[in-house]
């Protein structure tokens, strides 16, 4: 059964670890992430963007999907269909279509209009027992589409979200979304600690863009307050490396391995294989 993410989240607050969200792609992204978490026994958030909810046929086709595939697996670890950066009307299309978690992403509003739409959708997902994540200050790099050239968070301004009653806050301190340029400065840990001493130690914080951040600033950041963490282009550049190194080995061309099943094989087993090296570093395996 799907849950929302407020419990999971609140005890990796209070157990000093955090839990994964893994964005899914598609059928078989879904089934390796499943697979690694329920392996390493790791409760779960799955993130749909905006993008790809519509590649995947709609919010709907997702939700049926996730939840007829959480059953039929037989996954018993806490798992949360999450949407993620989402639009104001996205965030009510997922809480229309059976999401047990939102994000809404009013960070490109002025803080006011951000104030004003989080307030109103907290209270709409509060009431159907979602839970929801709201963000302050943009996530650098591109997303779907979506460029964002990455604005640290004002503590005050969190503090004023945080206020809202949303469940999990998203502050960028410097995070960017996609591969992190050689040049990276790194994590803003002084942004981060002021961000947590305004808005109290009692609401977890998200960190986006957790591909290729080195793993000493993962764990001090979860050592500052981080209980979830967003991965997304990893799962994407290990699928796409394996895929390629199968059919550059010609391996499509023998027998049957043109077949879809055998095709992506080796991309899914990638997946779940970096799902499980991130739940190490996470610190969240044997805690579902
Ligand atoms: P990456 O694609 O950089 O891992 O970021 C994922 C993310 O933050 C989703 O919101």
């Amino acid at each position: 059964m799907l849950v929302n993410a407020k419990e999971m989240l609140d005890k990796a607050l209070a157990g000093h670890y955090a839990v994964p969200q893994f964005n899914i792609n598609d059928l078989e992204w879904t089934k390796s992430v499943l697979t690694a978490c329920e392996e390493e026994k790791s409760p779960v958030i799955l993130g749909v963007s905006m993008g790809a909810g519509k590649y995947m046929g709609g919010f709907k086709t997702v939700a049926a999907m996730v939840k007829a595939m959480d059953a039929s697996l037989g996954i018993t670890v806490p798992v949360a269909l999450h949407l993620d950066h989402g639009t104001y009307d996205g965030s009510y299309a997922c809480i229309e279509a059976g999401f047990t978690s939102i994000m809404f992403d009013g960070s490109h509003y002025d803080i006011d209009e951000n104030v004003e739409k989080t307030k109103e959708l907290v209270s709409a997902a509060h009431h159907l027992g979602l839970s929801i994540e709201a963000e302050v200050g943009g996530i650098g790099g591109t997303e779907d589409g979506v460029t964002s050239s990455g604005e640290k968070a004002n503590p005050d301004d969190c503090k004023r979200i945080a206020d809202l009653g949303v469940d999990f806050l998203a502050a960028g301190i410097g995070n960017i979304h996609g591969v992190y340029p050689p040049d990276w400065e790194g994590l803003d840990f002084t942004v981060l600690a002021a961000i947590k001493d305004k808005i109290g130690a009692d609401l977890p914080l998200v960190l986006h863009g957790g591909s290729g951040i080195p793993e000493d600033q993962i764990k001090k950041a979860i050592s500052l307050g981080v209980s979830k963490i967003n991965v997304n282009t990893e799962l994407q550049i290990v699928f796409a490396k394996a895929t390629r190194a199968y059919i550059e080995a010609g391996k499509d061309q023998q027998g049957k391995g043109y077949d879809p099943r055998k095709l992506l094989a080796p991309g899914a087993q990638a997946i779940i294989d970096e799902c499980k090296s991130k739940i190490a570093v996470f610190g969240c395996a044997g805690k579902a």
